[in-house]
């Protein structure tokens, strides 16, 4: 995780309303937790439990494309789905510039200790 932000790689997620500048090598995931916000997971940002995934509703453009695991990973889901939607895994999403994506269940983080891959 690259914890280092950069203007411009901004991911806002709605419904809760929150952004997140994520560093140049940084994951949606990882900047949530060290934002310290709550996301779904199963597998802890490992890309093997689908539950992080997002549907990114604006600046898909800006989205580094998924890698062969992602693919992989992502497959069933988009099986599933309607073939419009871009649906991207939060632990392996990682942008280039303003992105807004849908994800439910997001939250602040209320105690604990933050899921860190
Ligand atoms: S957190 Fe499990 S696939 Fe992303």
């Amino acid at each position: 995780m690259n914890g280092s932000s950069v203007p411009g790689r901004q991911v806002d997620v709605v419904p809760i309303g929150v952004t997140f500048e994520l560093g140049p090598e940084e994951t949606l995931i990882a900047a949530a937790w060290r934002s310290g916000y709550y996301w779904p997971t199963v597998c802890g940002g490992r890309a093997e439990c689908t539950a992080c995934h997002v549907v990114i509703e604006d600046g898909a453009a800006n989205a580094v494309p998924p890698d062969p695991v992602e693919n992989l990973v992502l497959a069933p889901v988009l099986a599933k789905r309607d073939p419009q939607l871009t649906i991207r895994l939060a632990c392996r999403l990682k942008v280039r510039g303003p992105v807004r994506v849908h994800k439910k269940a997001v939250r602040q983080r209320i105690g604990g200790t933050p899921f860190i891959a």
